[in-house]
């Protein structure tokens, strides 16, 4: 058996670049060209892949053909055994059924208020000259958005106690060292309340006791008026009239929170890094956003063609997510002259795939006018992966991107402190930015044209 060519390098050296670095790591293997084995420890085929018609081979096989709950086993800790991403087959599909119609793009739009005032109650913090924090700034706001859209959380007392549990998991999740305790079994150890899984332990038990009471409350004093996606996660069912579980609840909240929280955090990010490091685009955005706009709409939204270009640039340029959830070949399967073992890991490089210059002119260059110009097929651009595993926050994250975006860019002017680089880090399944970013509010409503009437307030 042949499998494609890549780095000779110790295994132990690869999944280090991978794990810190993975830009670098995928840039450096690039003249392999289209695919390429990676040697991780664990001896598993691990083959990245960036050519279209292998990602669409890959997208658009017969069901069964891949597992991909595999991927995903080491963040069980994290989102729980009944998470529909660590299930396949059948199991999988009925949980999957029952999860995406919360996030069709019909039901999302009643949140469009709710991003407004979030984004709002964050903006006017920043006073005029002083610098503030970026990164904090930005994961007020998407914290926030799950918190309430969500978990539908909004008594004062229950927010604050979520959020800081939350947040205390995900900067578990997100420490550089977490990873190790999540690939080997041996640091899952129980040694006390100040050992790191012991206290890792003890915030997903509190986080589960809060959430437990949360679906107890609520089923027994049931709104229907409610639109949170807790709320209407419980009252789906699937054909044989049975809803999700106690525990199934629990874990797919979960799962949406560690899936969909950082991810839209790091895009916000990139988003307003590269808009202010780029004024040729600040002022064609502003130019756009200039007229009067109602931004909780989610049909005007659509229509701001470059504001979606820019978005549709930042989520090229770093996605937050680098690959597709790896495809675990089932049965030996012929792909581009290469036939892969049973277990092997399939991966669409999503990275890879963003930056070939076959696809992208100057695909280095930051220029949301190349999604104006053309259009992509869903193989050469596909920030929220393909195929029946396709991210079911898609709409959700765009819509949320676009509003932050656009309540801050029509009202207030912002500039970057200072010029000290950049790099794309791992942050969590993607690139984040090295070092928080720290920008400075220089005028408010400068242009005057956005009426604040026009973002309604009330949730
Ligand atoms: C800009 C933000 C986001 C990006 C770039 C992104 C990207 C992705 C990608 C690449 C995958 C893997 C797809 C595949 O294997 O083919 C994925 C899966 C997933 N995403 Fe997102 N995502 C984002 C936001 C969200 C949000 C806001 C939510 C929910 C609120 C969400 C929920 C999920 C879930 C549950 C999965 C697992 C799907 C499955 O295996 O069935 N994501 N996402």
């Amino acid at each position: 058996m042949t499998l494609p060519e890549g780095p000779s390098t110790l295994a132990f050296l690869q999944i280090y670049q991978w794990s810190t670095r993975p830009a670098n790591f995928l840039d450096s293997n690039k003249h392999y060209g289209d695919i390429f084995s990676a040697n991780f420890p664990g001896g598993i085929p691990n083959i990245f892949i960036s050519s279209p018609e292998a990602i669409e081979e890959i997208f658009c096989a017969p069901p069964g053909t891949f597992d991909s709950g595999g991927h995903y086993e080491i963040l069980k800790p994290l989102v729980g055994e009944n998470s529909s991403m660590l299930l396949d087959g059948k199991p999988y599909q009925r949980q999957r059924k029952l999860l995406m119609p919360p996030f069709h793009g019909e039901r999302i739009r009643v949140y469009g208020n709710l991003i407004c005032q979030q984004t709002e109650q964050v903006m006017q913090q920043w006073q005029t000259g002083v610098p503030f924090n970026v990164t904090k700034s930005v994961k007020k706001i998407t914290l926030e958005m799950i918190l309430r859209a969500v978990f539908g959380l909004n008594e004062e007392e229950n927010l604050n106690q979520v959020r800081v549990k939350l947040q205390g998991i995900l900067d578990f999740s997100l420490s550089p060292f977490f990873p190790l305790y999540l690939l080997v079994p041996f640091f899952q150890k129980d040694l006390g309340a100040w050992s790191v899984w012991g206290r890792f332990l003890r915030l997903r038990n509190e986080i589960d006791q809060i959430l437990f009471a949360e679906i107890v409350h609520r089923r027994k004093e049931p709104q229907s008026e409610r639109s949170d996606i807790l709320s209407l996660l419980m009252a789906a069912c699937d054909e044989e009239g049975n809803c999700l579980s106690k525990e199934e609840l629990r874990d797919e909240m979960m799962t949406i929170f560690m899936a969909g929280q950082h991810t839209v955090e790091v895009a916000v990010i990139w988003a307003l890094y590269w808009i202010h490091k780029t004024p040729r685009v600040l002022k064609r955005l502003q130019s756009e956003l200039s007229t009067s706009i109602d931004l909780t709409d989610i049909n005007t939204i659509s229509q701001l063609s470059y504001l979606n270009a820019t978005c549709q640039e930042v989520l090229r340029f770093y996605p937050p997510i680098l690959t597709a959830a790896g495809r675990i070949v089932k049965a030996p399967f012929k792909m581009m002259g290469y036939e892969f073992p049973v277990g092997s890991f399939l991966f669409p490089s999503i990275y890879s795939a963003h930056h070939r210059s076959q696809v992208y002119s100057e695909p280095e260059e930051f220029r949301p006018e190349r999604f104006l110009e053309r259009q992509y097929s869903a193989y050469e651009y596909l920030p929220f992966g393909g195929g029946n595993r396709r991210c079911i926050g898609y709409a959700f994250a765009q819509y949320q991107m676009k509003i932050v975006l656009a309540s801050i860019l029509s009202r207030y002017q912002l500039e970057l402190v200072d010029n000290r680089p950049v790099f794309p880090v791992r942050s969590g399944p993607g690139l984040g930015p090295s070092r928080d970013i720290w920008m400075k509010l220089v005028d408010k409503d400068t242009r005057g044209k956005l009426s604040t009437e026009k973002i309604n307030v009330n949730v």
